[in-house]
């Protein structure tokens, strides 16, 4: 039987979770895997706050010291949230050889290499699991079952919020701002939601999840960030008219030595297996040359699903003698700054002859060839009509370059969105 001291840095809902399922679940815990754990200190922020599950008042402090600098506590877990001071505080804990379990993706993305360099000089213990998808065990299928492949590809609904809007906007044909406000009452999105809308929490996670595949580190501010605001009902519709579905992905591709990874709204066929991961779920697939195709598919967030992940993290970390660093090597990562793909493309043009000649002679120029056109709706009062316009897979820049030379009297471009998963 083994005993391990644990300290928490946080208890707000994922504390208070944690917390939670150590005390109501710890008991078959022991009895299944023969550790028991016995949460000694709790730092928060303010001590006499109300939380949604009883803390005993004597594990909380507000001194951070009594959590990273107490000898008996070999396992700090984080759960504190933001970049600092909860970088500082995991860095410290390493230091010092506890083991280190953390649900921030954004202090570990934006760290990384502080925080894997002081877990390897220190031969301490680093678990993330929870930082990427919540309770979807993708980290650990990566690290530890896929390692015989090269990943050629991970894609996936990485952010609960903007998924749980593109659905309810592909459903209803609701606005943005609409189902925003909604998400907000119910809890779903923060009452500021840049994080979210803009893709910043996609981006975090994208750079853990293409780090590991590809076995180099890839930097947050390389990936390519692109949000759902601009998103209208009517690009949601015409997209469904095409067979597709729209939805916030994380896109990490390598090829030819390269790395792509960008996160920005994604059509994918309504036929894929990401199409149907709807609300607030997350899925990640993967490719693998050995593996072929496969899918991760469950809640990205929330109190007891990332508990689920960070206790599962805890357990691991005990039952490990010598603690795994993550697989990734010290070349340098070649970014892509262009990619091929199938774009989407929305542009009101003026309702006059050679119009649509001009618009298809301009794609051509640049070795973009056209695979389908749509003309929507009637014409409007400035004698505009809507066309709708599906490329065949062709690099970005070329569709940019097409698109950015036509004359502003004749064409007004409303969307450009990437089709991917063909
Ligand atoms: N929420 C989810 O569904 C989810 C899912 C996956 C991962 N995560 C990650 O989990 C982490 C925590 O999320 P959460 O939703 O639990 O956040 P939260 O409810 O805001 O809780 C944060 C906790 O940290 C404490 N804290 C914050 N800054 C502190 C400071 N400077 N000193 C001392 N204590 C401090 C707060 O203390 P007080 O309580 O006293 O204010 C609170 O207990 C984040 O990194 C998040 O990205 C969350």
């Amino acid at each position: 039987m083994e005993r391990i001291t644990v300290g928490f840095l946080g208890c707000g809902n994922i504390g208070c979770g944690v917390y939670k399922l150590l005390e109501t679940y710890g008991e078959e815990i022991f009895r299944n895997e023969g550790v028991a754990f016995d949460v000694k200190k709790i730092l928060v922020r303010s001590l006499g706050k109300k939380r949604s599950w009883n803390i005993p008042a004597h594990l909380l402090t507000d001194h951070p010291d009594e959590v990273l600098d107490d000898p008996e506590i070999a396992v700090v877990m984080e759960f504190m949230g933001g970049e600092e001071p909860a970088s500082s505080y995991m860095i410290r804990a390493l230091e010092g050889g506890k083991t280190v379990v953390t649900a921030n993706k954004m202090a570990l993305a934006s760290n990384w290499n502080a925080i894997v360099s002081a877990a390897r000089e220190h031969g301490a213990g680093l678990y993330y699991e929870a930082s990427v998808c919540g309770a979807i065990p993708v980290i650990r299928a990566i690290n530890d079952s896929l390692q015989a492949n090269r990943i050629t590809s991970v894609m996936g609904i990485i952010n609960g919020t903007t998924n749980y809007i593109l659905s309810r906007m592909s459903q209803e044909g609701a606005a943005y701002e609409d189902v925003l406000a909604d998400a907000q009452k119910l809890g779903l999105a923060e009452p500021d939601p840049t994080a979210d809308v803009e893709g910043y929490d996609a981006a975090y996670k994208l750079s853990i999840l293409s780090t590991l595949a590809f076995h180099r580190h890839v930097p947050v501010e390389c990936i390519y960030r692109e949000g759902i605001t601009g998103i209208t009902p009517l690009d949601v519709q015409c997209g469904k008219e095409f067979g597709l579905t729209l939805k916030l992905l994380g896109v990490a591709k390598e090829e030819d030595g390269k790395i792509q990874a960008r996160v920005h709204p994604t059509f994918v066929r309504s036929s894929h297996p990401l199409a149907g991961v709807s609300d607030a779920f997350n899925a990640v697939y993967v490719n693998g040359h050995a593996c072929g195709e496969m899918m991760f598919y469950g809640r990205g967030a929330g109190d007891m699903p990332t508990a689920s992940a960070l206790v599962s993290d805890l357990i691991k970390a005990a039952h490990t003698k010598r603690h795994p660093l993550p697989a990734v090597n010290d070349v340098p990562c070649e970014i892509a700054e262009d990619w091929s793909c199938v774009h989407f493309v929305r542009m009101k043009a003026k309702d006059e002859p050679g119009v649509l000649a001009l618009v298809s002679g301009q794609f051509a120029q640049y070795g973009v060839s056209i695979s389908s056109m749509v003309q929507k709706g009637d014409r409007d009062a400035d004698g505009y009509v809507q066309v709708i316009f599906l490329t065949h897979e062709a690099s970005e820049r070329a569709v940019r370059s097409a698109l950015a030379a036509l004359p502003a009297e004749k064409v007004c471009i409303g969307s450009i969105i990437r089709v991917e998963g063909e």
